[in-house]
């Protein structure tokens, strides 16, 4: 058994493997490899395959965690992504080679939560997080300094403070960094060197710090980012980039929204309400014809609003609708209750958005006879 796994005894085979309720540890959220140490656990255990040098699992291992799957002792693995299973496969074959990985796509596809799940299974440490903003620094991304101690005892390696980077090349990680294209290009260029030499010198010691085998990047970055830094090409050489795309029909959609709202709200321990299957529908259908501008039957072309839509804000206006119909109304999520997060997910901009929205209520919402209760419920918000 690998490192740092070792120890934890496997659960049962019929004990929703892994999933250690948040409550047990207190942690709003726990981090990937807490949450699911116990499926991580017994992969690692029935991984006869090779593993790559500094790897926790072997690559097979690595896509069964996050498409899911049963093991040969009959234990179940639930998916994390739910998608094409080849982008995954892709995704973890770059890893396995010493190219980074860039996660591209618009926003809500899932790029940060593969990018964590990836580095936990991997690794079996998804912590190791360089943010990208505007005001990201070098010193973020190689290392900095302890002034009090740099300037009481000179520079030292006890007064060197590594970034998140550094120290995953020290320990052979993956080190993750989130928005690459938003940190100023001069800073993204530092990570050049690391990515092709594996080497981060360290010039104030006459050092360097030399990456362990087991290093590497995934980065990901939002292709729909208005005036943001673009990628140099120096740099986008060194990614291997997977573009994560939107979920290809109703049904897929709907699917991850209804998992990962079961998922949150058993997080946020909210009463037990049914996630109205019908309701989520109607939520994601909302979104895909917003977005696309174009109704489902492809008959009515339609103006779309400026607000992101995707399958994140679907999961927050239903994860909201659920706690109004828990704690306000009679435990069943209803058209009331997610009428208001639509709205307020759509028009974003009050004096162009409004108007997209009231010609999609006019037009599409009044016309659908099964549709007449979200109608009133929206027309009382709007
Ligand atoms: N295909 C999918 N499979 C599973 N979960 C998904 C999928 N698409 C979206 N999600 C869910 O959507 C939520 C948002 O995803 P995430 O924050 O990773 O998006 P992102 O691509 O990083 O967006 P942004 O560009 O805004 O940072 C997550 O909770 C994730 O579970
Ligand atoms: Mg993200």
């Amino acid at each position: 058994m690998p490192e740092g796994l070792g120890g934890r005894p496997p659960r049962e085979a019929d004990h929703g493997l892994g999933d250690r309720p948040a409550a047990e540890t207190g942690v709003l959220r726990p981090h990937a490899e807490e949450e699911y140490a116990g499926e991580l656990a017994r992969l690692a255990e029935l991984d006869e395959r090779p593993r790559p040098p500094g790897w926790r699992l072997s690559p097979w291992a690595v896509s069964t965690y996050l498409l899911g799957g049963e093991l040969p002792d009959g234990t179940v693995i639930g998916p994390k992504y739910v998608g094409s299973r080849r982008l995954i496969e892709v995704a973890v074959a770059t890893l396995a080679t010493d190219r980074a990985l860039l996660l591209l796509g618009v926003p809500g596809t899932a790029k940060t939560w593969v990018a964590e799940h990836l580095a936990a299974a991997v690794s079996g440490d998804s912590t190791l997080l360089v943010q990208g903003t505007a005001g990201t620094s070098e010193e973020s991304v190689r290392y900095g300094w302890n002034y009090a101690r740099l300037l009481a005892e000179g520079p030292s390696e006890r007064a060197l403070v590594e970034s998140p980077l550094m120290r995953a090349m020290r320990l052979g990680s993956v080190a993750r960094i989130e928005e690459l294209t938003r940190m100023p290009s001069d800073v993204q260029d530092t990570l050049i060197t690391v990515l092709s030499e594996k080497t981060l010198p360290v010039p104030e010691l006459g050092t360097e710090v030399r990456a362990r085998r087991g290093f590497t990047v995934i980065a990901t970055a939002n292709d729909r980012d208005r005036g943001v830094n673009e990628l140099s090409s120096a740099l986008r050489r060194r990614f291997n980039t997977v573009v994560l795309p939107l979920p290809d029909s109703v049904d897929d959609e709907v699917d991850i929204v209804a998992r990962r709202v079961g998922q949150i709200g058993a997080a946020l321990e909210l009463p037990e309400a049914p996630a109205g299957l019908e309701e989520i529908r109607r939520v994601v259908t909302v979104f895909r014809e917003l977005r696309s501008g174009l109704t489902g039957d492809g008959r009515t072309k339609l103006k779309s609003p400026g607000a992101t839509l995707g399958t994140a804000e679907a999961i927050s206006v239903i994860t909201s609708g659920l706690a109004l119909a828990a704690h306000f109304g009679d435990g069943v999520l209803r058209a009331a209750d997610v009428a208001g997060g639509i709205v307020g997910a759509v028009v974003q901009d009050p004096a162009t958005d409004r108007v997209v929205w009231q010609e999609y209520l006019e037009t599409v919402v009044r016309e659908r006879p099964e549709w007449q209760d979200f109608y009133r419920a929206c027309r009382e918000v709007s």
